[in-house]
């Protein structure tokens, strides 16, 4: 049993280490989605920085048009609004920026050997541990913004047997439960300057599982299969197919050999 309790806005602000990144925050206790409140919060003129949580999402949404399954037994869910000088000059950095600071934060100060599923699933061992959705609009001035909507498994105890292979949580990885408001805080302080830096550190590529290893995509109905061997300064993997070309990947689903039971 989690004796993790309910996220406040209080709690939330209350010894974290931000400039801007969650200074504003709404804690909802059931709601459809976090990143369509935080859209729909966008499209009015919210403030940079400003986090939605919710403790349950009824329609939590994934990568590829998947459903994200959000239930309340020890799942964060939240999502960031970016504009201005948390917006990336290069709006695609966005997703891999969001994983990159989850990883870290989870290595630094929750004991996981997180890694990085490109471009931003977080894994332990062969299994998911973090999700991350970003997507993107302008307001009513015509002013672009950005949203990171992020899942993190804390303190799960168990998953449906039809995720047994592919999901994970802090607790089943390392015996301990943490604070789903920790976890936000330190997660927001690893992305603010990231998200102000705007450009991938060199230590993406060494957290990086995918690269090394065998990974397959479509290109329309066609199926590639090659070695991903490099992260480009703008966040692109690169396939060397059988063929010796190398091909730059830049979205879609790349599976990769040894993860997610692939
Ligand atoms: C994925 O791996 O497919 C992305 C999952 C993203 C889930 C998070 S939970 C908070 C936010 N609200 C949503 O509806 N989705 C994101």
């Amino acid at each position: 049993m989690s004796t993790d309790i309910s996220l406040t806005p209080q709690a939330v602000r209350q010894g974290l280490c931000t400039h801007t990144l969650g200074q504003t925050v709404r804690c909802l206790q059931t709601t459809v989605s976090t990143n369509e409140d935080v859209k729909e919060a966008a499209r009015s003129g919210a403030p940079d920085g400003m986090v939605v949580t919710a403790e349950h999402q009824t329609g939590g949404k994934g990568r590829l048009g998947r459903s994200w399954d959000s239930p309340q037994n020890g799942g964060l869910y939240f999502t960031i609004l970016l504009r201005g000088a948390h917006l990336p000059q290069a709006v695609t950095m966005v997703p891999l920026l969001s994983g990159f600071a989850v990883c870290t934060a989870l290595r630094k100060s929750f004991s996981a050997d997180a890694r990085i599923k490109w471009p931003n699933d977080v894994v332990i061992g062969s299994r998911k541990v973090c999700g991350i959705l970003c997507e993107g609009g302008t307001d009513a001035s015509g002013n672009s913004w950005a949203i990171s909507g992020i899942g993190v498994n804390v303190n799960n105890p168990a998953f449906p047997p039809e995720l047994q292979k592919r999901a994970t949580s802090l607790l089943l990885e390392t015996g301990q439960q943490y604070t789903r408001c920790a976890v936000l805080q330190r997660i927001l302080e690893k992305m603010e300057p990231l998200l102000e830096s705007g450009s991938l550190p060199e230590s993406y590529a060494p957290l990086c599982v995918s690269l090394g290893r065998q990974v397959s995509y479509f290109r329309g109905k066609q199926k590639y299969t090659g070695t991903a061997c490099s992260i480009t300064p703008a966040g692109e993997l690169l396939v060397r197919l059988p063929d010796g070309q190398t091909e730059t990947v830049n979205s879609g689903e790349v599976t990769v050999q040894g993860i997610y039971g692939e």
